[in-house]
């Protein structure tokens, strides 16, 4: 298999984190609501590993490496990954398993049906990404595979609503996820090769 050490670098990178979670929360040094901060963790996770997922086809054009799109589908996985364990901390630590709150708790955090449509989406994303799906599907598959962009819009409204106060990190992550949706915009990425280019030729020249 091509980029063997890369992709278990990935893996490693990937499910370290949660492990390290679990741990400091068994270790009781994640405060007074550990359950909370779990939440909180994963769902940031989730989010930071979207923005990865989807820096790698644009990182691929403008450095010409294929290695970035051979972890790509890696990358998607884990933040289907991360999304459930997310919702799975969220119905543990927060909603108890009793489900005869869930109508008052949708009531008082209305965010999380934001965050259950971007949950469906990935669900979508992460059932169709193998080749099987892929060859089905046809020209379909990257059409229903833009849903990625959607569930980062899901996921930026998610987390606005709940930081509402402070919106310093938040601009970071929407401000990277801007960037990235430019550079997917076609007369952006018809440019990106021929800049590759000029930059490469000027290098040699110099
Ligand atoms: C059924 C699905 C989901 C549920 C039930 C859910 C629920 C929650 C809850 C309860 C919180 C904590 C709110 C607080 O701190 O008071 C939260 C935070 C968050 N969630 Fe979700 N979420 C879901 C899906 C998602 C998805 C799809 C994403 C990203 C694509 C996401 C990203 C985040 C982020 C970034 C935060 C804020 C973390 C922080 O403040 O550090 N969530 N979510």
């Amino acid at each position: 298999m091509r980029y063997r050490l890369w992709r278990i670098g990935v893996f490693v990178a990937a499910a370290i984190w949660p492990l390290l979670w679990l741990y400091q929360a068994w270790e009781d040094v994640l405060g007074p609501d550990p359950g909370k901060v779990l939440v909180d963790r994963l769902g940031l996770g989730t989010l930071v590993l979207l923005l990865i997922t989807l820096s790698m086809t644009p990182l691929q054009k403008l450095t010409g490496w294929a290695g970035w799109i051979a972890v790509r589908r890696q990358l998607g996985l884990w933040c289907f990954a991360y999304v459930v364990l997310h919702l799975s901390a969220y119905l543990a630590f927060i909603l108890g398993f009793d489900w005869s709150q869930l109508g008052v708790e949708l009531g008082k955090r209305p965010y999380i049906i934001v965050g259950a449509l971007g949950f469906l989406c990935l669900l979508a994303l992460a059932a169709t990404s193998n080749r099987y799906s892929q060859r089905r599907l046809g020209s379909r598959w990257k059409k229903l595979h833009r849903l990625a962009y959607l569930v980062l819009g899901l996921g930026l409204l998610h987390m606005l609503w709940i930081v509402r106060a402070d919106l310093k990190e938040w601009s970071i992550y929407a401000g990277i996820g801007a960037l990235l949706l430019v550079l997917r915009l076609p007369p952006v990425t018809r440019r990106i090769p021929r800049l590759v280019a000029k930059k490469a030729s000027s290098a040699k020249k110099a």
